[in-house]
């Protein structure tokens, strides 16, 4: 079993790696997280360019507190050697994988980081994975992807791709999707990982997007993917919790506390019985809400 993951990802900006003037952008976007995209984001005769940008980017452009991570090509696609090969000396702090379907193609590109960690004397696993899941297989095989190695962070649903991969009808609604978003976050959980969810591709719409991003926290999701610097503002808020909900599990807490000093082990608390499920989900409320500055630490 992996650590708890401590890095907060709320907002995950993806920026095309071919287009320095976007990459400038993300960098001073304020997103928790910024995708430096070589896969769909960039043309195929463009995958090239695009690797030189991004290690322009990473030497040369300031992304404060935002994490600097990057999206190879598939294992398998024949471009993600040189991926790997061009873009580590960089230093990211991470590598998004797409198209994941097997155990192997995490532990492939784990494979290309480790001897930068002996070599360059690099922090042990200062590197971190996310994996994306976005084909039936990759759903099918969640429980083994997401035991592949040490590195990885957290499991991301992809329904766009999703869609394609199932035969599916994409709607508003996201019931084709479901089952696929619901295994995703229960296996991240479950393996103690992040589950981040899916991109609203309508930019334009920021109701339909704070709708999504509500039931992505109602399910279990701690961050969500954005295509658009618009969207990283109405994500984060979605992602902190309301002062009363803090209140609540600061509340629940204290009387867990006493509760357990007192030797009793389930409890009532205004009219509810309270067990360690409860307790867990105000922790995580609470971690959130330090994250946020909203509650010290
Ligand atoms: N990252 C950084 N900057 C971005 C951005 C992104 N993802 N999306 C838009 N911007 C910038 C634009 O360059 C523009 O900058 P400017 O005002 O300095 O000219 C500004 O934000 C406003 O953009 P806007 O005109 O509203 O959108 P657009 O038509 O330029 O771009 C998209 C629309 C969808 C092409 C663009 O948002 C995009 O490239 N998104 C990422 C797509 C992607 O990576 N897909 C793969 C993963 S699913
Ligand atoms: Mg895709």
């Amino acid at each position: 079993m992996s650590t708890t993951v401590t890095r907060v990802r709320r907002a995950m900006l993806f920026t095309p790696g071919d287009d320095m003037k976007k990459l400038a952008k993300a960098a001073a976007s304020g997103a928790d997280s910024v995708i430096l995209d070589l896969e769909d984001g960039v043309a195929v005769n463009r995958k090239q360019e695009a690797r030189a940008t991004i290690v322009e980017a990473l030497k040369t452009l300031d992304f404060g507190r935002s994490e600097r991570l990057i999206r190879i090509n598939a294992v398998g696609s024949g471009l993600e050697a040189d991926d790997m090969t061009q873009t580590l000396p960089a230093h990211p702090d991470g590598y998004v994988i797409p198209k994941v379907e097997h155990p192997e193609q995490i532990a492939w590109v784990a494979e290309r980081i480790a001897p930068f960690d002996r070599y360059e004397s690099w922090e042990s696993g200062s590197i971190r994975l996310l994996a994306l899941i976005e084909t039936a297989l990759g759903v099918v095989n969640l429980k083994a992807i997401a035991t592949a190695d040490r590195r990885l962070d957290a499991l991301i649903f992809g329904a766009e791709d999703l869609v394609g991969s199932l035969g599916a009808v994409r709607t508003r609604e996201g019931w084709e999707v479901f089952y696929a978003r619901s295994a995703v976050v229960t296996h991240a959980a479950a393996y103690d990982l992040q589950a981040i969810d899916t991109v609203y591709v309508d930019f334009k719409d920021m109701d339909g997007l704070k709708t999504d991003a509500e039931q992505a926290v109602k399910m279990g999701f701690s961050g969500k993917l954005a295509i658009h610097p618009n969207q990283i503002e109405p994500i984060t808020q979605v992602f902190i919790p309301s002062d009363a909900t803090i209140a609540h599990a600061q509340r629940l807490m204290a009387a867990f506390v006493l509760n357990q000093a007192n030797g009793t082990g389930v409890f009532d608390f205004d009219g509810k019985m309270v067990d360690m499920p409860m307790i867990r989900a105000a922790e995580r409320v609470i971690q959130r809400a330090q994250a946020a500055g909203k509650i010290s630490s």
